[in-house]
């Protein structure tokens, strides 16, 4: 008989959801708009420590409204992380602007600066500044937001920092969501917190949240009548997951330190195996580990695809690293620049790495099944 299966990222419910859904169907606010929506706001606001959010439908809708506020047009470039999901990106092509691929560091796995220089060097020379950066603190690890800023602040562009796995993790003492001028976070059912599906624009400019309010249901104008002088977009968080995510986030530190002990498990136990080894921390902040990322050399032998074979035979759920935007077919005729020249870190990662199952749910005896699966995979 097969095992049970174990996922990837599965949602994780502390039982009070119930009890805040109730509530929200008993004072009848089953609308995407309500208490908890309002509550959930300043709640989140005040945990990542910035002065406004606004709850939208999903972390895609956030980075959609992320990019009109800050003006992006037809034909306007946007640089962005390579090493990333697509949904990162997909919105500067809704506006009709270009996106400009920068790859990744070793330290951090996030947009290098050296390649983000390079790319503003060049994009200088040529008279055509970025309208925006696009960071990603993927797998929950803060971007060099140092040097990044700096460089952002010489050029005078601003940051759209996409949080939606960086949830609970820092930079210093900011946390990830607040670095740039508009943060992202997402509440889709695999993050580290959940609403089944939602997203948050946070920022201390209050008057672009309050704009992107305005487009989130469906710009209508204040009159007494249904009035539009520009185009909207549904994009509201319901009530009802709203309720959902106000329990969620009241267990953030433990979900966080849940997904650090299940890396500190898997690294303790795997990480001495030549040509095994796992995604680093940076020293400038707190990673939420929401997904365990491990590398394979090929002096092992065995190849991520090997592993995740293995995996599955057994029930199992992992997955491949993000593959680059750079490599998507969709995406392939945009500008890329790599680290170093001749040294493209992203591609590495995405041939080396694999996830391996973080939920903060996932037991001990669970691990213990999934590590000696690959184990024995790498005795041989
Ligand atoms: C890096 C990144 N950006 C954006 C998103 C989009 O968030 P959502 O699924 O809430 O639209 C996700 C996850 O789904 C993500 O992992």
């Amino acid at each position: 008989m097969q095992q049970k299966r174990i996922f990837l990222s599965p949602p994780h419910m502390t039982g009070k959801e119930m009890e805040y859904i109730q509530d929200a169907f008993e004072s009848n606010w089953i609308a995407p708009l309500g208490p908890h929506v309002d509550a959930f706001e300043k709640e989140m606001a005040d945990y990542v420590g910035c002065k406004g959010a606004l709850a939208l439908s999903s972390g895609t809708a956030a980075l959609h409204l992320g990019l009109k506020l800050l003006g992006i047009q037809p034909g306007d470039t946007v640089f962005c992380s390579s090493l990333t999901f697509s949904a990162t990106v997909n919105p500067v092509i809704y506006e009709g602007a270009l996106p400009v691929f920068i790859d990744s560091d070793r330290e951090t796995w996030n947009m290098s600066p050296s390649a983000l220089w390079k790319a503003f060097e060049e994009a200088e020379k040529n008279g055509k500044l970025p309208k925006a950066v696009i960071t990603v603190d993927l797998y929950g690890q803060s971007a060099n937001y140092g040097p990044i800023i700096e460089l952002c602040n010489s050029y005078n562009v601003p940051v759209l920092e996409d949080a939606a796995e960086a949830l609970g993790a820092t930079y210093g003492a900011k946390k990830c969501g607040t670095l740039g001028k508009l943060g992202v976070l997402s509440f889709n059912g695999n993050k580290i917190i959940t609403t089944s599906g939602g997203g948050m624009l946070v920022s201390d400019d209050l008057d672009m949240l309050a704009k992107a309010r305005f487009w989130a249901t469906q710009a209508r104008d204040p009159a007494p009548h249904y009035q539009h002088s520009e185009i909207g977009y549904n994009y509201r968080m319901s009530n009802i997951l709203a309720a959902t995510g106000r329990a969620q986030l009241e267990v953030i530190e433990e979900r966080v330190a849940a997904r650090r002990r299940i890396f500190d498990t898997y690294r303790n136990a795997l990480g001495n195996i030549p040509g095994i080894s796992f995604m680093p921390e940076a020293s400038f902040g707190r990673t939420n580990r929401w997904l365990t990322v491990m590398l394979v050399d090929y002096q092992t032998g065995v190849t991520p695809a090997d592993i995740m074979k293995a995996l599955q035979e057994e029930n199992v759920e992992s997955r491949p690293v993000w593959k680059p935007m750079h490599l998507q077919p969709v995406f392939e005729k945009y500008a890329y620049f790599p680290h170093q020249e001749g040294e493209t870190v992203s591609d590495e990662l995405f041939a080396n790495g694999i996830c391996l199952p973080s939920g903060s749910s996932l037991t001990k005896d669970e691990q213990e099944r999934i590590i000696s699966i690959i184990r024995s995979l790498l005795r041989g």
